[in-house]
């Protein structure tokens, strides 16, 4: 994969200006063009602006900002993004003025530069038709607010060149974009069915199925979202809706063009009036219509193989903000009564016909399932992908299957030389999940967790005793099951954004896939202890220090690293190493006198005052069974062999599942402090 080192942006209005905001916050260096200074200047104080802001949050400090801003410069000379690795258009959404940019960005760009459109309403191949670079042209569509809707669709063209996808893909990935891939079709895949699900609010309300505030109310409850169709008209514009309907209704016929009532409320440049009482009524028939026109639009556009279910469901999840993507929502209310939604509006509409998709499930009688695992080998390298960054790629019973299932494919092909997992998105993996422990504990299925660890233990002792060379990628967050996958590891390459952390006794459990193992045979029982008691993070630098990371690298120089550790081989990865010195502290805090201490509520001692005290509080909010599990386990592992150790670690999992402690914990995550019993 080739570096991305500079990027233009073409137009500093709403979308560029945000883009470009995006890349410098992510270290990449951006010029910003626009049609004269003032322009340009407006884009640069819109970013300003939304930077300030992030300083008001605490998202950034001001050094931050100016450390950003000196990565963005504006001109009003296309020969300022001539050596830009990437070009992206924001330009009027005007096919004549899209046309004619392009026409001039392919004269003033180097050979290399990929040229790319955030068009909404065009082919790609409008444009990349109009340049002598047709395989170095794809379209980049962007979410608002760009720099902080992290959905990007890449859409390959025909003739767009599998190196151009590649590192468009690597663009995305180098601004913490999650790259769904899209086939260049009309509305590509999120505002395929996001814009029937606008016209449709506003012909259900022509056909007085049933009023705003109603129809509003279904939306809301049918996709669990905060703002209904008429809102976010409103908040986004009308002309916007009426417009993407009309492109859409041209290209794809009747179904998707715009009603007669949302054409004139364009007109009329008026917002809907929201106000008004809920006729609970007529709830259900509106549901029934949003759900057949949403599911049967998102089912023919997989039919026509614009997208994958997986990545419709993550286009309308991270791009939408939905809290289920739309076959997921399938699954919940049931494929025949899907079916049955979708089949009544085929039979009132004659353009739209039922999905074949959906004909095949139904006969099939069971729900869709879904890929969360990738696997892509190349040059003797397996890449297993988690791809559920919608979930920051967490842990559960499909995915841990899925996961196992990749992985004995990669080890049993004798094409592979090494195996390299990684997490799609912006995190490595942020644990296991744990709505999949609490429904066992409810269900009082405990055994069933210890199964399901047991199975990952076994699983994770295969990676690292595998013939081949495994390896993590961590290049972002990793939590708890996620730090212990990477830890199984025999070799982690890092970036600077990558970190490890166990959580677990703040909710009321122990590290129980072996993180606590593993921690201590790397740097030892005490400084294990105090990541574990503290569940303070550890950073890609410090895990680096600590001789956990093998390679710190900056993320265009991944493959550099991964092919450097290839050609070494296989390392001693617990070889005995020195800490440095300025660990000696926190292993302190470790230490068997302080452990005691900490258990009993008492501020560690023969360490700086202020770490002490710190300690001592944040180990105070932690379950203190757990606690005292992890320490009683991590001082019987050592000098154990593996497959008795882990024994140790299992041993005792039903106990502490079993406590009140790990239900209120683990029930109370994302949600508030849990409040520790002892019990
Ligand atoms: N707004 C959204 O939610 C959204 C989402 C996805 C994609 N898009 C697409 O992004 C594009 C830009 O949308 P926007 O909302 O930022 O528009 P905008 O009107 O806010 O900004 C467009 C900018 O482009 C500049 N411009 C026009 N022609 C130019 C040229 N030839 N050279 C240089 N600069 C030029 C204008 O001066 C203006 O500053 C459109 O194609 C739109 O469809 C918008």
């Amino acid at each position: 994969m080739s570096q991305i080192s500079k990027v233009g942006v073409i137009g500093a209005g709403n979308m560029g200006s945000g883009i470009a905001q995006k890349f410098a916050q992510e270290g990449i260096n951006v010029v910003m063009v626009d049609m004269n200074d003032e322009f340009v200047q407006r884009g640069i104080n819109t970013i300003e602006k939304m930077l300030q802001e992030g300083v008001e949050r605490k998202i950034f400090t001001p050094g931050q900002v100016d450390d950003i801003l000196s990565r963005v410069t504006g001109s009003t000379d296309y020969a300022a993004v001539a050596d830009a690795d990437l070009v992206i258009e924001a330009v009027f959404e005007d096919k004549g003025v899209k046309s004619e940019l392009f026409k001039k960005l392919d004269q003033a760009c180097n050979e290399k530069t990929i040229l790319a459109t955030n068009t909404s309403s065009f082919y790609v191949r409008d444009f990349a038709d109009q340049t002598t670079r047709p395989d170095r042209f794809i379209g980049l569509h962007y979410f608002y607010h760009p720099a902080k809707n992290r959905l990007l669709e890449v859409i390959p063209y025909e003739k767009t060149s599998p190196a151009t996808l590649e590192k468009s893909l690597l663009a995305a990935k180098l601004h913490g974009k999650t790259a769904i891939v899209v086939k260049d079709a009309p509305g590509f895949a999120v505002n395929r069915f996001f814009v029937p699900f606008l016209n449709e609010a506003a012909r259900m309300l022509e056909e007085n199925l049933a009023d705003i505030p109603t129809i509003e109310e279904a939306a809301k409850r049918a996709f669990k979202i905060g703002m209904g169709p008429f809102m976010l008209m409103n908040v986004t514009g009308i002309p916007i809706a009426v417009h993407a309907a009309t492109t859409l209704g041209e290209e794809l016929g009747p179904f998707y063009a715009p009603c007669e009532l949302l054409k004139s409320q364009k007109e009329k440049g008026v917002n809907w009036v929201l106000d008004g009482d809920v006729d609970e009524s007529r709830i259900q028939p509106v549901t029934e219509r949003f759900y057949g026109v949403c599911l049967g639009v998102a089912a023919a556009l997989v039919d026509e193989g614009v997208a994958s279910i997986e990545d419709t469901d993550r286009g309308a999840k991270i791009g939408l903000r939905w809290i289920m993507g739309p076959f997921e929502i399938m699954n919940k209310i049931g494929i025949e009564a899907t079916y049955a939604a979708v089949d009544t509006v085929a039979r009132k509409y004659p353009d739209f016909k039922m999905p074949e998709i959906l004909s095949r499930q139904k006969a099939a009688g069971k729900p869709f399932s879904f890929n969360f695992v990738d696997l892509d080998v190349k040059n003797g390298v397996a890449n297993i992908t988690l791809n559920r960054p919608e979930a920051m790629n967490s842990l559960n019973e499909a995915v841990v299957t899925q996961l196992t299932a990749k992985f004995a494919e990669a080890e049993s092909n004798p094409a592979v030389k090494a195996i390299v997992f990684q997490g799609a998105g912006k995190a490595f993996v942020a644990g296991a999940d744990i709505r999949y422990f609490v429904n066992k504990i409810k269900a009082d299925k405990i055994p069933d967790i210890v199964d399901f660890t047991r199975k990952g233990h076994e699983f994770l002792l295969q990676i690292e005793n595998c013939s081949k060379l495994t390896i993590a990628l961590l290049d972002g967050l990793s939590l708890g099951g996620g730090s212990e996958l990477a830890l199984a590891c025999q070799a982690i390459v890092a970036t600077p954004s990558g970190s490890m952390g166990f959580p677990e006794t703040g909710i009321g459990i122990y590290p129980g896939l072996g993180g606590m193992l593993r921690l201590a045979r790397h740097v030892g029982p005490a400084l294990a202890k105090y990541y574990v008691f503290t569940g303070m993070p550890i950073s890609a630098e410090n895990a680096h220090a600590l001789g956990i990371v093998n390679r710190l690298v900056a993320p265009v120089e991944i493959d550099g690293a991964l092919d450097d550790l290839m050609a070494q081989g296989k390392t001693d990865k617990y070889r005995r190493r020195d800490i440095p010195a300025r660990f000696e502290a926190l292993a302190a805090l470790g230490s068997p006198e302080n452990v005691s201490r900490l258990l009993s509520g008492k501020p560690p001692e023969g360490v700086d005052k202020a770490l002490a005290a710190k300690t001592a509080k944040i180990v105070g909010y932690k379950a203190p069974l757990a606690l005292q599990a992890a320490n009683a386990i991590i001082d019987q592992q050592i000098g154990k062999p593996m497959p008795e150790a882990v024994e140790i670690e299992l041993g005792r999992l039903h106990e502490i599942f079993s406590t009140a402690d790990a239900l209120e914990g683990l029930s109370s995550v994302g949600r508030r402090r849990p409040e520790f019993k002892g019990s």
